[in-house]
């Protein structure tokens, strides 16, 4: 075959790291989805965001994924004399990645090549919430996952709790509270009595305290009592505006992959078992020892049940591409709970959204190619979109 009859390779940005709490993992995440990519199908460019937000061009491994090589930047990036930033540019005719540089007197400014398909390897907010999201549509590039509503929606736990509501979907009692309001009742007891009355009246002990926009269970808190709901809040208090409480069940913790986009399929059932009291960052991520059980020891009916639930939820947030749903079913009442979604869940080699698809018959790196063909086809659908009436 001469080089002309060749296919053309995709070229595809991964961008990864973040300013989140989820940081690490995504590098991890990167560097399997990077070890899946075929070379012959693929050109990467990778694009790495430090802790503090900084976009860096990175070195693409050719092929053979070094991880020191892959996280060596990452190491000490703002110690290095680094002074080339990437960037991504809106303006839809450039497809994509700048590279700026600084140089004496100005900055310089090159251009990357064009690219194809953009595969954000980020969890958590700036990378899972929409906010990248709304850049890449700006620039007019596909992208793998949910699209800007779907990502905004998914960080959201009392927003898309909202929507599941209307759709008849059942969730767990809840109070949504403005951090202002429970910082305006700090030296004023009797406010801050009657704040607690109303929670205690509507969700009582125990109970949950949660940043709303959060992720890894960062800020997230049991209290069973009303000196614990105190510091608890003050706790979320610290990563969002908008704090929520909601009453706390023992649940078994059950998730589903769902993959497509207007007719998204679900993967078997999953369940995480773990021994910690919740499944909070420690044991998410430092414990080594969280037992995965694919598929979940349930009844064919539930597994059944769940995994249609899972894709109304999907539906429901008009989501594209892929999402992991998270369930709880509540132990002493058998009553089933959809407690949030996760719209770029994590994709390491044992995670559990890659695992689920390997239990339900799809490879990691076919998983990977099936991301990429759904941002390319919903992208070309949101192109019909005329942009105004000609
Ligand atoms: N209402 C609840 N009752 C019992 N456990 C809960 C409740 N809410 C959260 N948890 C525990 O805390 C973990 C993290 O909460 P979650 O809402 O999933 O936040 P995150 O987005 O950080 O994963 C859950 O996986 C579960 O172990
Ligand atoms: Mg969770």
């Amino acid at each position: 075959m001469t080089e002309e009859n060749e296919p053309k390779k995709l070229r595809i940005g991964v961008i990864f790291g973040g300013q989140s709490a989820e940081h690490e993992v995504s590098l991890r995440s990167a560097q399997a989805v990077l070890a899946a990519l075929d070379r012959s199908k693929y050109d990467v460019t990778l694009i790495g965001i430090t802790r503090t937000g900084r976009w860096l061009p990175l070195e693409a491994p050719e092929d053979e994924v070094d991880p020191a090589k892959l996280m060596a930047p990452f190491a000490n990036p703002e110690a290095t004399d680094n002074t080339t930033h990437a960037a991504l540019l809106p303006d839809p005719s450039l497809r994509g990645l700048a590279e700026l540089i600084e140089a004496e007197p100005g900055m310089g400014l090159e251009f990357g090549q064009p690219l194809d398909v953009v595969f954000p390897v980020l969890h958590g907010p700036y990378g899972e919430d929409g906010t990248l999201q709304g850049l890449l549509e700006l620039a007019n590039l596909p992208y793998v996952g949910p699209g800007v509503l779907a990502s905004a929606l998914g960080m959201d736990k009392v927003a898309q709790r909202e929507l599941f509501r209307a759709y008849g979907l059942p969730v767990i009692a809840y109070i949504l509270l403005k951090r202002r309001d429970w910082q305006a009742t700090a030296g004023n007891e009797s406010a801050r009595t009657a704040l607690r009355n109303q929670i205690e009246e509507r969700v009582g002990y125990p109970c949950f305290v949660k940043p709303v926009n959060m992720g890894s269970a960062v800020g997230v808190n049991k209290a069973r009592d009303a000196a614990e709901l105190d510091r608890a809040l003050d706790e979320a208090a610290r990563y969002d505006r908008k704090l929520m409480v909601e009453k706390a069940v023992n649940p078994r913790e059950l998730e589903v992959a769902v993959l497509g986009n207007d007719e998204p399929i679900a993967s078997v059932v999953g369940e995480i078992g773990h021994a910690s009291e919740f499944y909070d960052y420690q044991t998410k991520y430092m414990t080594p020892d969280n037992e995965y059980h694919i598929p979940a020891k349930i009844s064919s009916e539930l597994s059944q049940h769940i995994r249609e639930m899972a894709i109304k939820a999907y539906l429901a947030l008009d989501c594209a591409g892929m999402t992991r749903v998270d369930f709880f079913l509540d132990r002493p009442t058998h009553q089933l709970y959809l407690n949030e979604v996760n719209t770029i869940p994590g994709f390491t080699s044992v995670s559990m959204y890659p695992m689920l698809w390997e239990a339900s018959g799809i490879s990691y790196p076919a998983l990977v190619d099936r991301l990429i063909n759904l941002a390319l086809e919903r992208h070309a659908d949101k192109n019909k979109n005329e942009l105004y009436p000609m």
